[in-house]
């Protein structure tokens, strides 16, 4: 056991069995799926029938399935999208909370720059904005509410159910940021009631750089993409072919997996935290909120060690030693990590700066042990002590 992956909210390791479907499309079947003779005609039906396949995995129809680059793409096709289409609106106002993915915050804080008028939520002590949240900010002149499935740093679930059914009755689109739980949970898109999803396939297990946006039939969003074709016009640019292909192949075996995998990964998850609460020298805080659990994604824990006799714990430190012991893990987002910030998740939850910045993430897989978690607590503790001492 040198090496134990705790990090799969960052990413997953690509199947095996989904890299073979990809093999022969990156071989020999390397037709463009624009060039009208076979090979381009066989390139053409993998990507639609990929789409088809990722379609029928959501519950959606094939025309609601945009192909993209991943989750940062879908979410920022999402909120320039709507605002695009409503350019010549002038008033126009987006909610959002402060505890999303930098891929939703950057581009609401463009559209902000822009003119549009941008409410961002305080998630309270648990990181979800609530649909009383929502009611309250809502406006005539809202176009678009956009709020994340499951944090990527904390796992809080937010009731995307209830606030689609607020937003739908206002007549106010919904977007979901649901890359952590698309593949794991087994999303269906009219149960989720969102007008938008973003999806990214190497969260569960396919290749990087491939997602989706699930667009609604009927909601105007043009093109993210100018200049070819593709993707019905909104996203131009030669389709990857076996990038689409894997990413259809992950999504249906995560779908057709999912019980199984989520009992296995709420039960690591259960095991983590008994553990730490056991054997790990107080004092430490928990971000995830581990008193309800059922209103968390399975697969992620975050705790923070604040300091003791006003002596920090460096963050970056801890994540290091771990390393070292062969247990990885995250100090929060894997996009902001390197950075020397806090994340801005902890701080919008209510933790003081050092104590958001000794924070330690462990996102479980599915092909985590319970020998590794019971190790991984084992170097936790010791790595706590020996950093405190
Ligand atoms: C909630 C969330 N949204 C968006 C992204 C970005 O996805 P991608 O890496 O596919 O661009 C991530 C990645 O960590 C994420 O966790």
């Amino acid at each position: 056991m040198d090496r134990m992956y705790f990090d799969h909210a960052a990413t997953t390791p690509l199947d095996t069995a989904v890299l073979d479907v990809m093999l022969p499309h990156m071989r020999d079947r390397f037709g463009n799926a624009s060039s009208v003779h076979q090979m381009g005609r066989q390139a053409r039906f993998a990507v639609e029938e990929s789409r088809e396949r990722v379609a029928a995995c959501l519950g959606a129809e094939p025309g609601e399935i945009v192909f993209t680059s991943g989750g940062t793409e879908s979410d920022n096709f999402a909120l320039k999208g709507v605002f695009d289409a409503a350019a010549s609106d002038r008033s126009s106002h987006l909610i959002t909370s402060s505890a999303e993915h930098e891929a939703v915050l950057r581009p609401a804080e463009r559209l902000q720059r822009n003119g549009v008028d941008v409410t961002f939520l305080d998630p309270g002590e648990h990181g979800a904005v609530t649909v009383a949240q929502v009611r309250e900010v809502l406006q005539p002149e809202t176009k678009l509410v956009s709020l994340m499935h499951a944090n990527n740093e904390i796992g809080t679930l937010t009731h995307i159910r209830e606030i689609a059914g607020l937003c739908r009755e206002q007549g106010v689109l919904l977007h979901c940021d649901a890359v952590q739980t698309v593949g794991l949970l087994g999303v269906d898109v009219n149960d989720l009631g969102a007008d938008l999803v973003s999806i990214s396939g190497h969260k569960f297990y396919g290749p990087k750089g491939i997602g989706c946006l699930y667009v609604r039939g009927g909601v105007d969003l043009g093109s993210l993409v100018e200049g070819g074709s593709q993707e019905r016009d909104r996203r131009g640019g030669t389709e990857n072919v076996p990038a689409v292909v894997g990413f259809a192949e992950a999504l249906e075996r995560a779908v057709e997996a999912a019980g199984k995998r989520v009992s296995h990964i709420r039960s690591l998850q259960e095991q983590l935290i008994a553990g730490i609460r056991d054997r790990v020298d107080p004092p430490f805080v928990f971000n995830t909120p581990v008193d309800i659990l059922d209103a968390t994604a399975p697969h992620i824990v975050n705790v923070s060690f604040p300091p003791v006799d006003d002596a920090p714990i460096d963050g970056e430190m801890l994540i290091l030693n771990l390393d070292m012991q062969g247990v990885m893990v995250s100090a929060g987002s894997a996009c902001t990590s390197g950075a020397m910030e806090p994340s801005h998740v902890l701080s919008a939850i209510g933790r003081d700066r050092p104590t958001a910045s000794a924070a330690v993430r462990f996102s479980i897989g599915k092909d985590n042990t319970a020998e590794e978690v019971d190790a991984a607590v084992d170097a936790l503790a010791e790595t706590v002590r020996r950093m405190r001492r």
